[in-house]
């Protein structure tokens, strides 16, 4: 084969593009039930859209991003999540002004990562923005939102992993005590932590090396640290999450790879995922409208992997064998046989049964065999003799009984056994 999809990217084909379609469909009827509307931005942005919000010294600005110039020479970068597009949206179509404060959106991000299992280079997310409210309410909803949106999907046993990273005072006098107390011990970490010490220090916390996470065991906890009004605010999560019987887990190591967030931090993990082991997160960012220019605005979302989702799916709920196992095969023999598969095709369509129309040459036992190979789970044969009596030859696939039925019958016949 001449071409191959670039390395870190992935083609959606059968079977598995319909367990795709399924979750966009789930997405559908979950998110706008909490008032969500559907929100698409630009693949592509102007760079510092990302490097002002993510943060420079992030692993996606610093070493992931796809970054490019156009033709007159202006840097613009492939989206590496939605968060930042989300924002300026909002603020260019003044969305909040007409009261539109609640998005959720599908679509590919792009990040130069190595690619594994769990890690390619294009990836979905599925994401949800909440604008305008600094109430824990709203960050337990977004938190029941990816709960629902995920229970609905067939995933079960899910916890979510919940901290808070503080606002910029609180978390700025923690950094302080880090800083001092890992003063005389730097040689003791790894290259990475010894550079983020002086950088992003809170991302040390994050370190996977046994050696830093052993050292790191003895500091102490940044929610121990929280102020006064960071406290409560993650108080009312944590009792709001119980009252919507949310099941979630403490877990005040976690800090997210982006530097926007303030407060509220989650994610939800998989133990069927191995190392690339987060299906979704995200937390509170109350900063980053007014760091684009609006107003002081508070904001809450997620965003999970929909490659890694169907991944768990896939291990957990299988999709069906075959995605046409509820379509009928309707096969003809004969030019007159057309003719009446192609009407009878109609009408089943109208009662909402997928039909497959086959009216091109070849035998009977080929059609079966094609039929089969399909999955579907009936095949309606129409020959000469069929179209003179005005029945059709009913075979159900999975029983392999056989049933002449009025061609007037038929959709009802089939309807009743879907
Ligand atoms: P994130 O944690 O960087 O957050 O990404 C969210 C999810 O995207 C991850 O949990 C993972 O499932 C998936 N993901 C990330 N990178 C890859 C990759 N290379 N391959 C496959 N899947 C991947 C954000 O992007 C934030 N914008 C979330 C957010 C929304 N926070 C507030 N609002």
């Amino acid at each position: 084969m001449k071409y191959q999809a670039p390395r870190g990217t992935h083609d959606q084909i059968p079977p598995g593009s319909v367990a795709w379609k399924r979750l966009q469909t789930v997405a559908d009827r979950v998110f706008p039930l909490y008032g969500m509307l559907p929100l698409e931005t630009p693949v592509f942005e102007h760079t510092d859209l990302f490097t002002r919000s993510l943060g420079e010294e992030t692993d996606i600005v610093s070493k992931e991003m796809y970054t490019f110039q156009d033709r007159k020479g202006r840097s613009l970068t492939l989206r590496p999540e939605g968060t930042a597009s989300a924002v300026r949206a909002y603020l260019q179509g003044r969305l909040g002004e007409q009261g539109f404060d609640r998005f959720y959106y599908f679509g590919p991000m792009f990040r130069y990562e190595r690619p594994q299992a769990g890690r390619t280079r294009q990836f979905y997310q599925i994401g949800v923005e909440l604008f305008g409210d600094a109430g824990p309410s709203s960050d337990v909803e977004v938190i029941e939102s990816l709960h629902r949106f995920c229970h609905e999907l067939g995933l079960r046993g899910l916890v979510v992993q919940l901290n808070s990273v503080g606002c910029p005072e609180c978390r700025g006098r923690y950094v302080a005590t880090l800083k001092s107390q890992l003063a005389g011990c730097t040689d003791d970490l790894c290259e990475l932590c010894r550079h983020r010490l002086n950088r992003n220090p809170l991302r040390i916390l994050d370190c996977k090396k046994a050696a830093c996470r052993e050292r790191y065991q003895s500091l102490p906890l940044l929610t121990s640290h929280l102020c006064g009004p960071c406290q409560e605010h993650f108080q009312g999560v944590q009792a709001g999450l119980t009252s919507m019987e949310v099941p979630f887990r403490l877990e005040p190591w976690l800090v997210r790879g982006l530097d926007y967030y303030t407060r509220t931090a989650f994610e939800v993990t998989s133990e069927h995922l191995g190392a690339q082991d987060a299906l979704g997160g995200g937390g509170r960012y109350d900063l980053l409208v007014e760091q684009f220019g609006g107003p002081p605005t508070p904001a809450v979302g997620f965003a999970a992997g929909v490659e890694r989702l169907l991944m768990v799916l896939e291990k957990t709920a299988p999709e069906p064998a075959s995605p046409h196992e509820r379509s009928v095969y309707a096969a003809a023999l004969g030019d007159r046989a057309a003719a009446e598969v192609m009407g009878l095709s109609r009408r089943l369509r109208d009662a909402g049964i997928p039909c497959l129309v086959d009216t091109g040459p070849g035998s009977l036992k080929k059609k079966l065999k094609l039929s089969s190979k399909l999955g579907c789970r009936a095949t309606l044969i129409v020959g000469d003799d069929e179209v003179e009596a005005r029945r059709v030859l009913v075979k159900d696939m999975g029983t392999g009984e056989q049933e002449l039925i009025d061609l007037e019958g038929v959709v009802n016949c089939l309807k009743e056994k879907a």
